[in-house]
């Protein structure tokens, strides 16, 4: 796992544009799984900003969500596909039709979660999947005591999760009590991941995350078992970090041929 600290959100958001540009170029048809929430929106400022100077084109990218929230109507603007559209795919040259999420309005949930799985994997599943961290240690709605190798599936959201989504939505009871989400063991399939936070209300989720023991009760560890996992992060997100400086070492001195 490789761990970058930046001194603020808009650096987080640059350095992890600049990663998932890297890794996108790398396919011809490349495939760039999405999160939703406060932490990816300056990682999006980002790559709107390479798309209008030139520096990438999404026309051949498809977009997986991370998860969306059963229960609200297509039109809703926090339907998590209308978040991703105001967010960063009406902003580029990405087709309509490649942005892809669960359909959140099929009878049949479990069918509308298998048929997800199949259609990433049809594109050769994720190149880069982007993702936050809750502060009960969830990526993407997987809620402590997931499995560790489970796949996209029903979820409930806990009473910390919803209170804390409650500020996208009139009132604390519209927020959905259920969602579909990729699973972790989905997540962990994603060629490189990158996580991103900031902020010091990020920081014990981090340090759980990067260096605390692997558990289902805290499903942000799974990355852990990742092979190319980069965590991007700011000063304040870092402040529990035990290690903290020798990721910094680590980062100042890379060679140059993996720069
Ligand atoms: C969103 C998602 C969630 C968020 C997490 C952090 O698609 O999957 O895991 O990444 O709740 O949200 P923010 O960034 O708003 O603190």
């Amino acid at each position: 796992m490789e761990v970058i600290i930046v001194a603020d959100a808009d650096a987080v958001g640059d350095v992890a544009a600049r990663q998932i540009m890297a890794t996108l170029r790398r396919r011809d048809t490349p495939t760039f799984g999405v999160a939703t929430g406060s932490s990816p929106l300056p990682v999006y400022r980002a790559l709107i900003g390479a798309y209008q100077h030139g520096v990438v084109s999404f026309t051949r990218t498809h977009m997986f969500l991370l998860d969306e929230y059963l229960g609200l109507p297509p039109d809703h603007p926090e339907s998590y596909l209308n978040v991703i559209r105001t967010a960063l795919a009406g902003h580029v040259d990405l087709p309509a039709g490649n942005l892809h999420g669960p359909d959140a309005a099929h009878p049949d949930v479990e069918h509308a979660c298998a048929e997800y799985e199949r259609v990433i994997a049809e594109l050769g599943g994720i190149d880069v999947q982007l993702i936050g961290i809750g502060s009960d240690g969830h990526i993407g709605f997987n809620e402590p005591t997931s499995s560790l190798s489970s796949r996209t599936r029903i979820k409930t959201l806990t009473a910390q999760t919803r209170h804390d989504n409650a500020r996208f939505f009139a009132s604390p009871d519209e927020v959905p009590v259920h969602v579909i989400t990729q699973g972790i063991g989905s997540i962990l399939d994603a060629g490189h991941l990158v996580l991103v936070a900031s902020g010091e209300s990020k920081a014990a989720s981090i340090a759980r995350a990067v260096e605390g023991p692997l558990a289902a009760m805290f499903p942000a560890s799974a990355i852990q078992l990742h092979r190319h996992a980069t965590v991007v992060i700011d000063e304040a997100a870092a402040g529990q970090l035990t290690l903290a400086d020798y990721y910094r070492d680590v980062y100042a001195n890379k060679p140059a041929w993996q720069q």
